[in-house]
C-alpha cells in the first residue's frame, strides 16, 4: 500500500509533544497506521514504579486495538535524539502478535529514518503459528 510516510511521521512528532517521562527525560512518540488509512499515536508514559512504564509504540498500538483494529501497515517511532529510535523487544514482540510485515520507520530528530519490516526486527518469533503448533505436538510428561 502507498502511504504518506510525511504524515505518518509528523504524527509521531507531534504525539511525542505529550510524552510523560520525568524520569528518563527521553521522550518518545510513535503512531500507527491500519491498513484502512486510520492513524493512531502514543508517546510513552513513565511511572514512579519505573517497571510500569509504558512505551510509545505500545500506548499507540492499545489504542489502535482498543478502537477495534487488527491489520496495521506501518508505525512510526521518533525520540529527540541524533540516532533513529527503536523499538525496544517488548514493542517489537507486542507489534508482532498483528503481523510481521509491519513496516517500522525509526526516526531521528531530524525527521531522517530507517525502515525494516518487523520480520526483520525480530526474527524466529514467538507467535501464534508456533504456539498453536507447539500446543498440538505437546509430549504428554
Ligand atoms: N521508550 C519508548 O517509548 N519507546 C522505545 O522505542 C524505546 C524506549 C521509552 C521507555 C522509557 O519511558 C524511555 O523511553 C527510556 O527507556
Amino acid at each position: 500500500m502507498e502511504f504518506p510516510v510525511e504524515k505518518l511521521i509528523s504524527a509521531a512528532v507531534e504525539a511525542r509533544e505529550k510524552a510523560y517521562a520525568p524520569y528518563s527525560n527521553y521522550r518518545v512518540g510513535a503512531a500507527i497506521l491500519t491498513r484502512q488509512g486510520r492513524y493512531y499515536t502514543g508517546c510513552n508514559i513513565e511511572n514512579a514504579s519505573y517497571g510500569l512504564t509504558c512505551c510509545a509504540e505500545r500506548v499507540a498500538l492499545y489504542k489502535a486495538v482498543s478502537a477495534g483494529e487488527h491489520d496495521f501497515e506501518a508505525i512510526a517511532v521518533t525520540a529527540a535524539t541524533a540516532d533513529f529510535c527503536v523499538p525496544c523487544g517488548a514493542c517489537r514482540q507486542t507489534l508482532a502478535e498483528f503481523g510481521t510485515e509491519l513496516k517500522v520507520y525509526m526516526v531521528n530528530a531530524r525527521g531522517d529514518y530507517l525502515v525494516k519490516t518487523l520480520d526483520e526486527l525480530l526474527p524466529c518469533v514467538f507467535d501464534r503459528e508456533r504456539l498453536l503448533s507447539g500446543t498440538a505436538g505437546m509430549v504428554d510428561p
